[in-house]
């Protein structure tokens, strides 16, 4: 893997199996420039192409996720064409489109594009302290990489109207009721935490794992109709494969299943 300049990357787990990303840029809490993003794309690039990798976790620091998009960039964009024509943070959809699994663990702020990014992923975690929010508002624009929609879907309308109009923060434990986090630890446990889940789904066939993200994420798209029809034809198709057939056989043989990604 390569040398990054705003994150760290290393390969975690017991079999060595889940990509640890973490963003580091601390003098800037994390905030999304232009380079951090095109770091965080190469780094998904070789962990999607890497066939030992099963899943993915990003973090930032404890003190921040990410306090979101760089301002300090965005500030010298001075019209609508400079940011249209720049297709600006149109490239931090990357994530969204990993085949496999990308589980945020999130301490500390969680920001404007930070909270984005955090709900691109597939599952969040975050540390007790964990704060997220969109505070856009408060900067005379509105939320740019998709929090006005993945924050509606996650937490409902009126949860969401009330950050996005106000900029108020929402803490880790109000998160968790409200169903925008799935699990809250203690600051230091997170990210080890998130690795155990990610060894977990790595630890499947990854071929199926790719067919559940796809259907779970087309629920967004989707009338239920289509999407039921979509998953039962998905769950018809992994009848063709070896590790439906061996996952089923080593149920009935009471054996553990070797999967073998096809
Ligand atoms: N962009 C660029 N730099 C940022 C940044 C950001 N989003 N957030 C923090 N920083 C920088 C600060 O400028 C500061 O740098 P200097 O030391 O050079 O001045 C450094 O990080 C530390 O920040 P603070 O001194 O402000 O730290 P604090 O503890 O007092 O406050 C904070 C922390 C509440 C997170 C505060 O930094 C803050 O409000 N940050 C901005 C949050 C924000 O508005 N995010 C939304 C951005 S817009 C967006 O994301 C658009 C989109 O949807 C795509």
């Amino acid at each position: 893997s390569g040398t990054y300049t705003n994150i760290k990357v290393e390969k975690v787990g017991e079999k060595k199996n889940v990509t640890l990303i973490q963003l580091n840029r601390p003098k800037a809490l994390n905030a999304l420039c232009d380079g951090l993003i095109k770091d965080l794309n190469h780094a998904l690039d070789e962990a999607e192409a890497d066939s030992t990798i099963g899943a993915v976790v990003l973090t930032g620091s404890e003190r921040a996720f990410a306090a979101g998009a760089d301002i300090k960039e965005m500030q010298a964009m001075e019209n609508f064409s400079a940011v249209y024509n720049s297709d600006f943070s149109l490239s931090w959809n990357r994530i969204t489109n990993c085949k496999k699994p990308v589980l945020a663990a999130v301490n500390g702020f969680a920001l404007g594009g930070g909270c984005e990014l955090a709900m691109m992923c597939d599952i969040i975690y975050a540390g007790e302290k964990a704060q997220f929010g969109q505070p856009e508002i408060t900067l005379g624009t509105i939320p740019g990489a998709g929090g006005t929609q993945r924050l509606t879907h996650a937490i409902g309308k009126s949860k969401a109207m009330e950050m996005i109009l106000t900029g108020n923060r929402m803490s880790a434990q109000e998160a968790e009721k409200a169903g925008l986090v799935s699990k809250v630890f203690p600051p230091d446990q997170l990210v080890s935490e998130a690795v155990k889940t990610a060894e977990k789904m790595a630890s499947f066939s990854k071929t199926i794992v790719t067919i559940c993200k796809e259907c779970v994420n087309a629920s967004y798209n989707m009338t239920l109709t289509e999407g039921l029809h979509l998953e039962k034809r998905f769950f018809h198709a992994t009848f063709s494969t070896h590790d439906r057939q061996e996952g089923m056989t080593a149920f009935v043989e009471k054996r553990a299943p070797d999967f073998k990604d096809c």
